[in-house]
């Protein structure tokens, strides 16, 4: 036996193996496996078979007040389901670059100025450059506390003195080291030591701490897939680099709600919340041309309106390309699969590109009806009314079922000033009291046929928007 235990880690799912491999046998990815130490037992003197007795307790029992904090920052709190709990871990996951360290340093400002003891600890800037862009954001006079430091021991001694803050802020997780293990910083071993340890100091003091997590070209968090299953919520920012805005979407909450989404717009002096953000994905629309829908959508609580843009564009290739970005690409194949099949629509000698535009991401199936309107209206050439809004979800049979939540959409495109609506039948029996002209469709040959018979009279009649039903 050697003196020091050595094991093989594999860096995309933490998988150990005890001699090197090419290939890790657990994931299947190719040269990730890199040597660490192995992780010492975290309690001192512990001889195994010896615990230490605790008592059990009922559900009925005093239960902690589990106060959450708002954090001030309206969207944060709308996607954490009301701000921040006390003694919780939450992991902020992003590629780099996308904003977290703003938007961390504007809520624990926002925080300190209400009062709580806020602390951002940075791994990967000095002190002055977070000073910097808070001067830029205009935060200097809030009262943060901060440090560049990256030995998680340092760090849990030094918040341990004083009064507990109310807010930690750990920027980022791949930077931190502890002692217990051997590893280098950033290898999933340290990671998640780093974490561990991190997660029993917020457990065992109540303060709540965000620990930012980078994420890999694949969209993974980096290395640490194993972080995500340890903390209480996992928050995602998303955005891309050629457009304003930044989404805050939930993808786990040990305390809250997963379907809410918090909508951003990086300025000029940091991120300004956008509290309606259906006029900041239609602001840019393209009315009157061929292959745009809007699609009333639902994220969590709030309707949100997307404009759908579809090219069906004859192909050049063997095998046509389907191309989706926002959207689930194999409700697209079953969209096209049914229009096949059920309405005559033939598409298998066109390439198919859908796009949700404005860099939003749908993940609703009530999303099928405005796609298939806008994937008939390109291949017909006929623009759909700009003033129609569409939802819907398309059975494999062809049949236009209903979707939660269909007076909450309605509401909200009347609001943005949409006058009819085009919807599935079942949504006649949810009261229309909207103000919105509703066209109901039983089908899907139905919509393709009206879609049909607009192309044909635009192609007759200059005018082409003209009394149609
Ligand atoms: P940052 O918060 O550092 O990203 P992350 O921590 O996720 O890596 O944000 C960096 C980007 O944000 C950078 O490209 C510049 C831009 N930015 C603004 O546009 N306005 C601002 O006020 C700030 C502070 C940053
Ligand atoms: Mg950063």
């Amino acid at each position: 036996m050697s003196k020091r235990s050595l094991t093989f880690i594999c860096q995309n799912c933490g998988a150990a193996a005890h001699r090197w491999q090419g290939k890790c046998e657990a994931c299947g990815e190719w040269n990730t496996l890199a040597e660490e130490g192995a992780e010492r037992p975290a309690g001192p003197g512990r001889k195994p078979g010896k615990g230490r007795l605790f008592a059990l307790e009922g559900l009925s029992g005093e239960a902690h007040d589990a106060p959450r904090l708002p954090s001030g920052v309206a969207e944060l709190d709308r996607v954490t389901g009301g701000g921040f709990v006390r003694g919780s871990v939450l992991l902020m996951a992003g590629d780099p670059g996308i904003g977290k360290s703003t938007l961390l340093i504007q809520a624990a400002a926002a925080m300190a100025r209400a009062g709580h003891r806020a602390v951002y600890i940075s791994g990967e800037e000095a002190v002055a450059q977070v000073r910097l862009r808070a001067e830029r954001l205009a935060l200097r006079d809030a009262p943060v506390e901060l440090a560049a430091e990256t030995s998680v021991e340092d760090i849990v001694a030094t918040l341990s003195e004083g009064k507990t803050p109310r807010l930690i802020v750990i920027d980022s997780i791949q930077t931190m080291w502890t002692e217990l293990v051997e590893s280098a910083p950033g290898t999933v071993t340290q990671v998640r030591g780093s974490a561990q340890a991190l997660i029993r100091y917020a457990k065992r003091s109540g303060a709540a701490i965000i620990l930012v997590g980078h994420v890999t070209k694949d969209g993974q968090i980096a290395g640490p897939r194993v972080v995500e299953h340890m903390v209480d919520a996992v928050l995602s920012f998303e955005g891309d680099g050629s457009h304003q805005f930044r989404i805050l979407r939930a993808v786990k909450n040990r305390f809250g709600p997963t379907d809410e989404i918090g909508v951003f717009e990086m300025t000029g002096a940091g991120l300004r919340e956008v509290a309606n953000p259906s006029e900041l994905f239609l602001s840019e629309r393209d009315l009157g041309s061929p292959g745009t829908a809007v699609f009333a959508g639902m994220e969590g609580t709030r309707p949100l309106l997307v404009e759908i843009q579809a090219l069906v564009a004859p192909t050049s290739l063997g095998t046509p390309r389907r191309a989706v970005v926002g959207w689930d690409p194999s409700r697209l194949s079953m969209v096209i699969a049914v229009l096949e099949a059920h309405c005559g629509v033939k598409l298998g000698g066109y390439d198919v590109y859908l796009n949700v535009a404005g860099g939003m991401r749908i993940q609703e199936p009530a999303a099928d009806l405005a796609a298939a309107a806008a994937l008939v209206s390109s291949l017909a050439n006929a623009p759909l009314p700009a003033d129609a809004v569409y939802f819907g979800e398309v059975s494999l049979s062809g049949a236009i079922r209903p979707v939660a939540q269909a007076p909450a959409r309605l509401k909200e495109a009347a609001k943005l000033g949409f006058t009819r609506a085009v919807v599935p039948e079942a949504a006649k029996t949810e009261g229309g009291d909207s103000g919105l002209k509703a066209s109901f469709v039983a089908s899907l040959s139905g919509l393709v046929a009206d879609i049909a018979a607009r192309g044909n009279k635009s192609r007759h009649s200059e005018s082409g928007r003209g009394a149609d039903e």
